[in-house]
């Protein structure tokens, strides 16, 4: 695992207040040099207080909305009403509540006729976004958003899917693998994540704990465990892990 920087916070509110905090910077720093802000957004349960901390009254300022971008980093093929969609929970958690423009929200297409046409779609869709070629190297995202599950996916990059070797596609199709939704999907691939500017993981309670270690400690192989494939190339990676999700960790920085 490449050197990042773990931040273990004494529990999940606290970790929402970290993660806000580093969003906000990432965005204040990518305005001042880029003029904008590229987000890719994470999925998931473990986001959504982090993205209502980001809505409420009193921080919603700190970001210039009509200079932020988000897209995401994956999503089930399921319709945006779907209570299982990740745009749905982005929308309820935070977009809804802050000042964005519709046009700078870049859901993932989820009515073409199959994720594999919505993940080449979407792929274009970025393209357009970064002004550059679908089959270009992968542009870079100031802020790429991840969770991580218990089996060791992230993204919907699942173990021993062949999504893991892809180095050629910014977007690709994923089917479900063991998860118990079965749902399939459309995913960044390592590729786009590790050309990100900043890369962070959100990842909280205890059912995470072993998972965590497999990543830090366990020596884990990607195939096994795709989370230690997120290394940026040049970006920085920051886990943002709660006291319950490092439990089995022996090492690690003093809480925050
Ligand atoms: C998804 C997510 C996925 C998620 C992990 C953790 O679509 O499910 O993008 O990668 O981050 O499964 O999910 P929780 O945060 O709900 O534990």
């Amino acid at each position: 695992m490449n050197t990042s920087s773990l931040i273990i916070c004494k529990n999940a509110d606290l970790l929402a207040v970290r993660a806000a905090d580093f969003i906000t910077e990432c965005a204040r720093e990518a305005i001042y040099e880029r003029g904008y802000f590229a987000i890719a957004l994470a999925g998931g349960a473990t986001p959504a207080p982090t993205y209502a901390l980001l809505a409420t009254p009193e921080r919603q300022n700190a970001i210039a909305w009509e200079k932020t971008y988000v897209f995401f980093s994956d999503e089930r093929f399921v319709p945006h009403s779907d209570v299982r969609s990740n745009f749905a929970m982005a929308q309820r958690s935070l977009l809804a509540h802050v000042p964005i423009r519709p046009q700078q929200v870049f859901p993932v297409p989820v009515h073409p006729k199959s994720p594999a046409v919505a993940a080449v779609e979407y792929a274009e869709r970025l393209a357009d976004f970064f002004a550059i070629r679908a089959g270009d190297p992968p542009p870079p995202f100031d802020l790429v958003l991840l969770g991580v599950g218990d089996d060791g996916h992230t993204a919907s990059l699942f173990p021993g899917s062949s999504g893991l070797q892809v180095e050629d596609a910014w977007v690709i199709s994923s089917s479900p693998g063991m998860l118990h939704d079965h749902l399939d999907r459309v995913t960044f691939t390592f590729p786009l994540i590790n050309a990100a500017r900043h890369v962070a993981f959100l990842v909280t309670g205890e059912k995470k704990a072993s998972v965590l270690w497999s990543v830090f400690e366990g020596q884990a192989a990607r195939e096994d465990c795709p989370a230690v494939g997120v290394q940026p190339v040049s970006g920085t990676l920051t886990w943002f892990v709660d006291e319950a999700a490092a439990r089995q960790l022996t090492q690690g920085p003093g809480t925050a």
